[in-house]
């Protein structure tokens, strides 16, 4: 199987990162933080290395990383941690749903009103245009993604930072396409809250994630419970990472995580990565567009193009053009992505479209076998 669906989360993953999982659970197997014994140490000290490796990526100090299962369950704790009664937020038209249902959440409820900011994908002063114009003197919060996983546009985060900086507005970053690809840094980009999954970019296995803090008080955790500190108090403990890590980590996939981001510095960090990511795309968006009757949506510069290329071949309903590429053994992503708002840019709220998400492991052979096969379904199907 050709495996090219790394926007849904990257694969393989280095054998460093199973090698470390198993190594969690066969040779350590305590509770990180949990007891005084050896191995709750030797735990809490592969925390605390991850938590070193994440805060070094992102800029930040490692008390305020925080994990989480995923992207979407940092996303939540950020976005109704922030957000109070009478406040609104501002949303990006290419948000996906572990952005907009919360929001959404929230207006149903009554808490907080949101808006949307167009993105043009051939534009960025146009989308910053859109956002500065959707600003009120209510707009506590602008949480949006960094990079479309539907279409791959990177929106321009650093103006959209400053932009919020100028304001006074929090800004919640949502890295679920671009960390370990694409360097940020969060001071230098004004993000408050950095948002990130650990199975994709990172490298790291599913179940992981983070919330990155520039300054963890603008928050309240959603949750309160167990957290090795503080014991004979009723009340959370107020400091990060314990306000808002309750519960038994996932140790295993921490320690995953750990050797994801070593492999990530290893093979000379994001951009070697996403280099080699660009130039697959680069023969897939001219190859591609050379098929009769392949769409590729293309609208973004090179600036801001990233490693996924989106396309439809002519009437063809995505998730069939996916099915057939299956039968020759290649994994794409058709449909819509979870990501309503986002279709509606290219009108392809009908077909979905077929997305294309090289990784660090493709091979040009991998993206040529793919272009040929586009190439016999479209000359099959089209009349
Ligand atoms: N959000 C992931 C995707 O875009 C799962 O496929």
């Amino acid at each position: 199987m050709i495996y090219l669906d790394n926007a849904a989360t990257s694969y393989p993953k280095p054998d460093s990162v199973i090698t470390a999982m198993v190594n969690a659970q066969k040779y350590i197997g305590a509770n990180p933080g949990r007891g005084g014994h050896k191995k709750t140490v030797i735990a809490g000290q592969h925390l605390f290395k991850t938590r070193q490796a994440v805060a070094e990526l992102f800029g930040a100090e490692s008390e305020n990383v925080i994990f989480t299962q995923n992207c979407t369950h940092s996303l939540n704790v950020a976005i109704k941690g922030v957000l109070k009664k009478g406040d609104e937020v501002i949303i990006s038209s290419m948000e996906h749903n572990s952005v907009l249902r919360p929001v959404h959440k929230l207006k149903m409820q009554g808490i907080a009103d949101y808006s949307i900011a167009t993105v043009y994908p051939e534009d960025e002063e146009k989308t910053l245009h859109s956002f500065r114009q959707a600003i009120t003197d209510k707009t506590k919060l602008i949480a949006c993604t960094c990079v479309s996983n539907v279409f791959g546009t990177r929106l321009p985060i650093e103006k959209i930072g400053r932009l919020c900086k100028e304001n006074n507005i929090i800004f919640i970053a949502d890295a679920a396409q671009c960390a370990g690809t694409q360097k940020i840094d969060i001071k230098k980009c004004n993000i408050d809250i950095l948002c990130a999954p650990g199975h994709k970019g990172l490298m790291g296995p599913m179940g992981t994630g983070v919330m990155v803090f520039n300054d963890p008080s603008i928050c309240e955790s959603l949750f309160q419970g167990g957290t090795g500190s503080n014991s004979m108090q009723p009340e959370q403990p107020d400091f990060p990472p314990d306000s808002f890590e309750t519960g038994t980590a996932n140790l295993p996939g921490i320690m995953g995580l750990y050797e994801g981001i070593k492999f990530i510095k290893k093979v000379g960090g994001e951009n070697a990565i996403s280099e080699k990511e660009h130039y697959l795309c680069s023969i897939l968006i001219r190859e591609l567009k050379a098929i009769k009757g392949v769409h590729v949506y293309d609208k973004m510069t090179d600036i801001n193009r990233t490693n996924i290329v989106p396309f439809n071949i002519a009437n063809l309903h995505s998730e069939q053009v996916a099915e057939l590429a299956d039968k020759s053994c290649i994994a794409l992503r058709a449909g819509y992505h979870c990501s309503f708002l986002t279709h509606s840019i290219y009108s392809t709220e009908k077909t979905g479209i077929v997305r294309v998400s090289p990784g660090y492991f493709n091979t040009k052979k991998d993206v040529n076998y793919l272009i040929n096969c586009v190439n016999k379904i479209a000359k099959a199907h089209i009349l």
